[in-house]
């Protein structure tokens, strides 16, 4: 009976991820509005139509489950499921036309997330996974890469919104890694870097000042490919973390390493 109701979730956050993307890329260079969130941090009118239409959905549809949504926070319900929605991860690059931005949708119930999907709808590329059922990008099963070697990783990272207050601006591991590894990536979707993480076009990604809806349904995806998520020390990632380390699993010690 879960696993149906789980199932029927799985299939709704695909359906939704992609109307959401469709929204998403017809509005590219349409802006209407922009408010921003703090000094760097910019949200639109998209980010906000995606999320209703995500979120408007979910309610209609599964009026007891709870919603955890970047732009309208969280909603509690009595339900056994949860929602957990970037409706549009990379608005930055949204925003100037930077062709790399996706929508995220996890859901997890009391065993935490079971299935979560990443669309970029420029390159109509869907990845997802469901609980032990591995991981896809559209209709193809996906696996993390093979390169054990750091000097021979290629390694994504963010910067986060509040780098202009922190001490800890992240810059520091960034100029370890430059040392070290084989190329670097600030691209700007965080969900997009762990997605490929599972598909085997990064071999790590690593970033600090993370939320759950970034990473929720990228961890499912890399951790179905084969990879590996915890916090820079190695440690269980909880959602309530800030710090994130994703991995083919082989370069996960080295990078643990370097990140202590
Ligand atoms: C941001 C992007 C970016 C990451 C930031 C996130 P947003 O999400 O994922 O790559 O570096 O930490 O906040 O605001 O575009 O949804
Ligand atoms: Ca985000
Ligand atoms: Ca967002």
């Amino acid at each position: 009976m879960r696993r149906g109701a789980g199932h029927i979730r799985n299939e709704v956050a695909i359906a939704l991820a992609r109307r959401a993307g469709y929204l998403i890329k017809k509005n590219i260079g349409k802006v209407r509005e922009v408010s921003y969130k703090g000094a760097i941090n910019l949200v639109t009118d998209v980010d906000k139509r995606a999320e209703d239409l995500i979120a408007g959905e979910i309610k209609g549809r599964f009026p007891e489950d709870s919603i955890l949504a970047e732009e309208s926070g969280a909603l509690f319900r009595k339900g056994a499921f949860r929602w957990i929605v970037d409706p549009l991860d990379g608005t930055t690059n949204f925003f100037r036309s930077f062709p790399f931005f996706s929508v995220s949708i996890a859901v997890e119930d009391e065993y935490g997330v079971f299935s979560g999907v990443i669309y970029d709808p420029l390159r109509d590329e869907l990845f997802r996974a469901e609980r032990s059922r591995g991981a896809y990008l559209n209709k193809k099963r996906i696996r993390v890469s093979g390169i054990s070697s750091i000097s021979k990783g290629f390694l994504a990272t963010g910067f986060s919104y509040h780098v202009r207050n922190r001490r800890n601006t992240n810059i520091n591991n960034f100029r370890k890694f430059l040392k070290k590894a084989f190329a670097i990536r600030r691209a700007g979707s965080a969900a997009l870097d762990m997605a490929y993480v599972a598909c085997g076009r990064f071999d790590g990604y690593w970033e600090l000042d993370i939320h759950p809806w970034d990473v929720a349904a990228g961890r499912i995806i890399v951790e179905e490919a084969g990879g590996k998520v915890t916090r820079f020390n190695g440690s269980r990632f909880e959602y309530s973390d800030k710090d994130i380390l994703a991995s083919n699993s082989l370069v996960h010690s080295s990078m643990s390493r370097i990140l202590r």
